[in-house]
């Protein structure tokens, strides 16, 4: 078995359907106003590391400017 967040049996997180949805809510929410881009580290889709320090991760986040609404037609 692999990676098992929210535990299984008996001693499943309650919130396991729950928390997925709110956080991918929120971060719908997020990035319909801005650009999220990576900082650090430097990852490579095919050659992604078998582990990952969350506290080593660097994001920008950048308000999207608000378009005209001639831009939008
Ligand atoms: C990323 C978010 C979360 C993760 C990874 C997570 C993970 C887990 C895990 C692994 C357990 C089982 C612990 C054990 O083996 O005893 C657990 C239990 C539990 N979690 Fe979460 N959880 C998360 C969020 C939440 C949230 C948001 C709530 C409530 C609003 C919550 C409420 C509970 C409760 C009440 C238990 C105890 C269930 C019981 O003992 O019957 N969890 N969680």
């Amino acid at each position: 078995m692999g990676f098992v967040p929210f535990s299984a049996g008996v001693a499943i997180c309650p919130a396991h359907n729950r928390v997925p949805t709110i956080a991918s809510l929120a971060i719908g929410a997020l990035l319909s106003k801005a650009d999220l881009s990576l900082l650090q580290p430097s990852l490579t889709a095919g050659e992604l590391p078998g582990t990952l320090n969350h506290f080593d991760i660097l994001l920008r986040l950048q308000a999207r400017r608000a378009r005209s609404a001639a831009a939008e037609l």
